[in-house]
């Protein structure tokens, strides 16, 4: 086994606090295609699982017992497997002998982790809590994951340098999307860590808006929010371009207060720097800018505190990632879900701390269906400038995304290198 695997193993066997425990973490298996007969979705094993390995394999499983260290149990390869697909043997323990070695302990508490696993139920009462002491153990990113996320943000850059450059009236979101992701795959994407997202006009307002043959008009931005995935670590990234044409001011405007948020938002990204901080903080500088701008009334802080700012920042400011594009989101050890609705929708509570990589994405959308929802318009009846608002449907909505990286000293942007200043 490689050296940093061994390490990872020490680490998180170490955090898991067991009692007695005996754990397994089960890869899972190919999912069918519904109705497609042998086909199945592209294979991705369970992140704890591969993490662990650093393998996919499916139905593969680790084993940890604190008396006798881990064990890798690996499935036998089919001579179909070898035909079909040119799999070989997989270096580990048969997937046979499992049942022996959990024989061998007969009378332990068992936690069954990761995927179910065929014929087997945990039984350990601790095992959502070691589930938990798991994802906590794999937050901070180790350099190996670091280095593989530069790498994603390197292969991210170009092609956002290629969208921008075909940004412009006449061209398509699809159009887009291909000249993305073909930048991506020329620079060493394995493939794109989730369904590009492409937006122009008034699409921009729908938060995962995917590509479609709609033609950008003069004058028009396009929301542009993908990123690429290396050896199963991700890139998360969101740039906003306005195709030639019109008048830009209002963009300009809006762009520059997303702009701002974002960039003072990263700052923050310190260690010990609780993230519902910064994501409020986050939701007072939109404010500020949308009553400046004439679209709400009154003080950014209380407006904020009766929960406005959801009606045009309707998403939280991140969420952490790295092994997939929600990598370890959720909430810190002993954490109970917040009471405060507006942020229910933060997908992470918890001290920001060394090593951990979290998306930074703050917007500004004008969503048909928030703003006119009657209990909306009831609330925030003098909060919000309607008829002003109501002006800015074919507007659309303004993301700007990075990923940073917690460190002793200030974060590092992985995704530096892709330009978001206006021109
Ligand atoms: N890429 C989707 C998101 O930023 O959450
Ligand atoms: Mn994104
Ligand atoms: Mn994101």
């Amino acid at each position: 086994m490689t050296d940093f695997l061994e390490r990872r193993r020490q680490r998180v066997a170490a955090a898991l606090d067991l009692n007695d425990e005996v754990l397994l973490v089960g890869a899972g298996g190919p999912i069918g295609i519904p109705g497609g007969a042998d086909q199945v979705f592209h294979y991705v094993a369970h992140s704890d699982y591969f993490f662990l390995t650093d393998r996919e394999l499916p139905g593969g499983v680790v084993a940890y017992d604190a008396k006798s260290g881990w064990m890798d149990f690996v499935p036998e390869v089919t001579t179909a497997e070898r035909v079909w697909e040119g799999k070989t043997d997989n270096p580990g323990t048969p997937l046979s002998k499992l049942a022996g070695w959990l024989a061998e302990r007969r009378g332990r508490p068992l936690a069954a982790l990761g995927c179910p696993i065929a014929g087997i139920v945990g039984d350990a009462a601790r095992a959502p809590d070691i589930a938990q002491s798991l994802l906590h153990a794999r937050r901070p990113k180790d350099d190996v994951e670091l280095e593989r996320m530069r790498a994603a943000a390197a292969a991210t850059a170009p092609g956002y340098a290629a969208a921008k450059r075909v940004v412009q009236a006449g061209i398509t979101e699809r159009q887009i999307s291909i000249e993305l992701e073909c930048a991506f795959m020329r620079h060493g994407a394995d493939r794109v860590a989730y369904d590009t997202i492409v937006a122009s006009g008034p699409n921009s307002a729908v938060l995962h808006f995917m590509p479609t043959a709609r033609v950008i008009q003069p004058g028009e931005h396009v929301l542009i929010d993908a990123g690429v995935a290396i050896n199963r670590y991700v890139s998360d990234v969101t740039r906003t371009y306005r195709a030639p044409g019109g008048d830009d001011a209002m963009f300009r405007d809006l762009y520059n207060v997303v702009l701002a948020v974002e960039e003072h938002a990263i700052t923050q990204c310190t260690a010990g720097c609780e993230w519902q901080d910064v994501h409020l903080a986050a939701a007072v500088g939109i404010v500020t800018g949308l009553v400046a701008l004439g679209f709400m009334k009154g003080n950014p802080q209380s407006l904020v505190e009766t929960e406005a700012h959801t009606l045009f920042f309707p998403h939280g400011l991140g969420h952490l990632v790295g092994l997939g594009v929600r990598d370890g989101s959720g909430r810190a050890p002993g954490r109970a879900p917040s009471k405060r609705p507006g942020l229910s929708t933060l997908r992470a509570d918890l001290p920001l701390l060394r090593g951990y990589a979290i998306t930074v994405e703050p917007g500004v959308y004008f969503i048909p269906a928030l703003i006119n929802n009657r209990e909306h318009r009831e609330r925030y009846k003098d909060a919000v400038v309607w008829d002003r608002v109501e002006a800015m449907f074919a507007f659309g909505g303004i993301r700007i995304e990075d990923n940073v990286v917690i460190t002793d000293g200030a974060p590092e942007v992985l995704t530096a290198a892709i330009p978001k200043a206006l021109d």
